[in-house]
């Protein structure tokens, strides 16, 4: 039971006329989606939004524990938001503080301990929960995983632009060895298909036209009646306005010949796969339980183009894992040259608090890790520009969405996830246009309407 919420908290709106929520997201895309979701929440209890955390009468801070030090940063983050609150309180204003997430998960009421400040500590699963638990008043830890379907329980989603996130599956049961999504997000669930696909037809009647389907393992989806990720693409593809598709975190192993042949099929998901591969050699894989070797990801790559040539890839790797040689690095250096990735997320291992790699006793030294880091990111730095300069004059379909820096600019992204700026006339905005790329700069590319 969370802490200090009585069970029928009386229902008038948590936030007073006039107030204000501040939301700061940190971490991954499903932190974003979340953090949007607490927006919305936030809006609908009669706060408005805004971007001044010395404006806020609700702060909320949506944490990360993925990697190091997300405890020590949020800490020293808090210190300075009980300065403001403190500023505030002088000049006759409250400030209700919140931390939310996954920080918030794993450290609990230590937090309420450590940072006198903090009104409310709620985790990822029960963050639906915030207007009872302000509306109680009193300080509360909320981590228990929620019975109830929080998605249930929030209101819709507003599209905020062209884009739009829908989260469709959530946790983690592989237990990759340095992981601690399996601990912080809990054991798969996926939203049943009906819901996901009502909350996108939504999105698209209020101007959202690319979407991103999220899980911590998306292609593992499967919801109670066996409707897999797949299926959910080709349904979501056939609603007015889905105009692209796109799915991510996806791990090797759900990588199954339907998804494969969805990349064939589905004319609007884009050729742009995550695909997270975290190291090249075999014995670090087995290490790191990932549970497939580097030649099945190879398989996977070569099949993926198969079926959608124009395909490219991105990942994730860890350098600096226990136990990793020079030999070891120089397998993942040798995987990333024959995949060529388009971009791709490097990281040095960091051992989190109760994860199997933590205890291990070959931990790489600090300055190992920081030069294969530096080794790898310059190799998949090289492979970004060269993919960006393989784009010119390439013709490929753009949703225009924000403004451009230049007086008629319109900016979106390319099906690669580029930035592509070109001058448009106002009423391509959110529509698919088609674009030729003229230019390639380091960033962004520079398209001329077809
Ligand atoms: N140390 C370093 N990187 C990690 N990741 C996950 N856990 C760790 C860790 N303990 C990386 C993986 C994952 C991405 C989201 O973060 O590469 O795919
Ligand atoms: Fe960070 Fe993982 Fe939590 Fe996302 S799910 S916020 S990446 S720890």
């Amino acid at each position: 039971m969370p802490l200090n919420v009585p069970p029928t908290a009386a229902r008038e709106p948590a936030g007073a006329r006039g107030e204000r929520v501040y939301v700061k997201s940190f971490g991954c895309q499903m932190n974003v989606y979340d953090s949007q979701r607490m927006t919305d929440l936030a809006l609908a209890e009669g706060y408005s939004e805004t971007s001044e955390i010395a404006d806020a009468d609700l702060v909320v801070f949506n944490t990360c524990h993925i990697r190091e030090k997300a405890a020590e940063k949020l800490y020293s983050e808090l210190g300075r938001a009980r300065e403001t609150k403190e500023a505030r309180a002088a000049g006759g204003r409250a400030t209700k503080l919140v931390v939310a997430g996954c920080v918030a998960q794993a450290e609990g009421k230590e937090i309420l301990r450590r940072q006198p400040a903090v009104d409310i500590v709620v985790g990822p699963q029960n963050y639906h929960r915030l207007p009872d638990l302000l509306r109680a008043g009193a300080r509360a830890v909320d981590t228990d995983f929620a019975v109830e379907d929080k998605f249930d329980a929030l209101p819709a989603q507003r599209s905020r632009g062209a884009s739009a996130f829908v989260t469709v599956q959530e946790g983690c049961d592989k237990f990759c060895a340095f992981c601690v999504v399996p601990y912080t997000r809990g054991a798969e669930i996926s939203r049943p298909a009906g819901k996901i696909l009502q909350e996108i037809e939504r999105l698209a009647a209020t101007g959202a036209r690319e979407f991103t389907l999220i899980g911590q393992n998306v292609n593992a989806y499967s919801d109670a009646d066996g409707v897999e990720l797949a299926t959910l693409l080709a349904r979501a593809a056939k609603l007015p306005g889905v105009l692209r598709l796109r799915y991510s975190t996806s791990h090797p192993n759900d990588m199954g010949p339907a998804l494969i042949a969805a990349h064939a099929e589905i004319e609007s998901l884009a050729p742009y796969l995550h695909l997270p591969v975290q190291s090249g050699s075999d014995r670090i894989l087995a290490a790191m339980n990932r549970r497939h070797d580097a030649a099945a990801y190879l398989d996977i790559v070569a099949k993926v183009r198969r079926a959608r040539p124009d395909i490219a890839f991105s990942s994730d790797f860890i350098v600096g894992f226990p136990g990793e040689t020079d030999a070891d690095f120089e397998a993942t250096l040798a995987l990333v040259r024959e995949v060529r990735f388009a971009s791709a997320f490097a990281f040095k291992y960091s051992p989190r608090p109760g994860t199997p790699a933590a205890e291990a006793g070959d931990q790489v030294p600090a300055e190992v890790k920081e030069a294969r880091l530096a080794a790898l990111l310059a190799l998949l730095e090289t492979q970004r520009q060269a993919f960006n300069r393989e784009t010119l004059s390439r013709r490929f379909g753009v949703v225009f969405d924000k403004p451009g820096r230049h007086e008629g600019q319109l900016v979106g992204r390319s099906p690669y996830m580029q930035g592509v700026h070109a001058e448009c006339p106002p009423e391509t905005a959110g529509r698919m246009t088609q674009v030729e790329i003229v230019e390639v700069g380091p960033n962004s590319l520079k398209g001329r309407l077809v």
